[in-house]
């Protein structure tokens, strides 16, 4: 449970706000490459951290991410002629480059040089991995951007699957640290007999109640859960959490698996969620199937449909199944043996519930259970962040160590009795090859 003046200073992040100043700290995913491929093409409305920007790639190539307004009289730059290396305001023509300077004031007399005193708010961007990164802070020279795994390897290795959460981000990312639900929400009808005996999933499902050990690391935290496995042995679910907002769920191989999921605020009520995961290759290089595609109905493919982007602030990435359609869930499919919640897609349901929790949650109305051991843990690492920011100006986590965002999560069995942490230490690092542990899959 949360007082309401500290669920206000977790969850608000637009300018000038605790929480928004604490996210402009860091480099912050601010759309794909792919939305905006070619110089001169449309430009994309973006909403981030409560801010209304424009991006486009100028006639070089370069990114852009702009102030919506034009400084001029304010039109919006998205109507803009993007060509000549800047945008053009459609109202009066004034001519802007990715920097944000007025390269050109056409309906000035030529003797003016107002134009070197105009300056729009441009944010510096830097591409990787497919997406764009910005920096939005304070900082004359940006900090490094942060080194994940994930994000590092070459596009064709990786998958990126971008959606759109309607509510806070607190939510979305609280609810991929919460790891007691998977039993329930994504597998509550699946039985042990179900599945095949060995697997993670199989345990998963023999015991839906699992122990949980939590800590805090340099970037932020770590939990363990852990239940029984074959005799001897216990079944750990290893996961991160990662300062501003991100998270490495226990899916898959831990030592294997290459994941990071990015829990990005558009707005305080609108988060963009970017799946980053590395592609699972056979011996040959050739992809094998991913948990992402699932494989049955009582394990549906996380990936979900999507509907057409519209330009709109909140038009890119809507899921087709969303709170407007009460995410099309299917009330005899819930009644059947087959799904829990009668709503189709991983994804889509932990969208329900996240959603349904309101846009921002009033957390002084929860009650926090054992379960919730890493929920609390998170949320207090970002109050006592926050604060040290706000009272002392300290520099939040991993800001400056762009090394501590290198580490894996995942599942593993360990022999009843170790150390969880220290066993697991060389299979956490990130660009370390275990090629024995390829084709050792967790599938049902
Ligand atoms: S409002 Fe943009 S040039 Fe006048
Ligand atoms: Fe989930």
């Amino acid at each position: 449970m949360l007082s309401p003046e500290d669920n206000e200073l977790l969850c608000r992040v637009g300018p000038g706000t605790p929480m928004g100043n604490l996210m402009r700290q860091y480099w912050i995913p601010a759309l794909m490459s792919s939305e905006f491929p070619k110089p001169d093409c449309d430009p994309v409305r973006v909403m981030l951290l409560g801010e209304k920007l424009i991006a486009f790639r100028d006639s070089l190539g370069r990114v852009g991410l702009i102030q919506n307004h034009c400084p001029h009289r304010g039109a919006s730059l998205f109507f803009g002629r993007n060509s000549e290396c800047g945008i053009r305001c459609v109202y009066h023509g004034w001519q802007f480059d990715v920097h944000g300077n007025c390269i050109d004031m056409p309906n000035e007399p030529p003797e003016s040089d107002f134009k070197h005193k105009v300056k729009a708010k441009a944010y510096p961007c830097v591409e990787r991995g497919g997406l764009v990164w910005t920096y939005m802070g304070p900082r004359e020279t940006p900090p490094p951007l942060p080194d994940i795994e994930v994000n590092q390897l070459p596009e064709e290795e990786i998958l990126i699957l971008p959606s759109l959460v309607e509510c806070n981000w607190l939510q979305a990312l609280e609810g991929e640290i919460d790891t007691s639900h998977a039993g329930f929400l994504h597998f509550g009808s699946m039985m042990p007999e179900d599945t095949q005996e060995g697997t993670f999933l199989h345990y998963t499902v023999k015991d839906r109640a699992p122990r949980y050990a939590v800590v805090d690391t340099e970037y932020g935290a770590m939990y363990g859960a852990y239940r029984p496995a074959k005799p001897g042995y216990v079944y750990w679910r290893i996961a991160n959490f990662l300062f501003p907002f991100y998270a490495q769920p226990p899916e898959g191989v831990l030592g294997y698996h290459v994941q990071m999921d990015a829990l990005v605020p558009m707005d305080d009520y609108h988060t963009m969620a970017y799946i980053m995961v590395r592609k699972h290759l056979d011996e040959n290089g050739k992809p094998i199937r991913l948990p992402m595609q699932g494989w049955s109905d009582k394990y549906p493919p996380i990936q979900v449909p999507m509907l057409p982007n519209t330009t709109d602030w909140f038009g890119r990435f809507r899921p087709a199944a969303n709170a407007s359609n009460d995410y099309m869930m299917d009330r005899e499919l819930q009644r059947g043996p087959d799904n829990y919640s009668g709503i189709r897609y991983l994804i889509t349901q932990d969208r329900a519930v996240q959603e349904s929790e309101g846009p921002i949650y009033d957390r002084s109305q929860e009650r926090l259970a054992v379960s919730d051991a890493m929920i609390i843990r998170v949320r207090r690492r970002l109050l006592a962040a926050v604060r040290a920011l706000m009272e002392n100006g300290t520099v939040p986590p991993g800001v400056d160590q762009p090394e501590v965002y290198r580490n894996r999560s995942g599942s593993v069995l360990l022999p009843e009795g170790a150390d969880w942490i220290r066993d697991t230490a060389y299979l956490r690092q990130a660009y370390v090859e275990h090629p024995e542990l390829a084709l050792q899959q967790p599938q049902p």
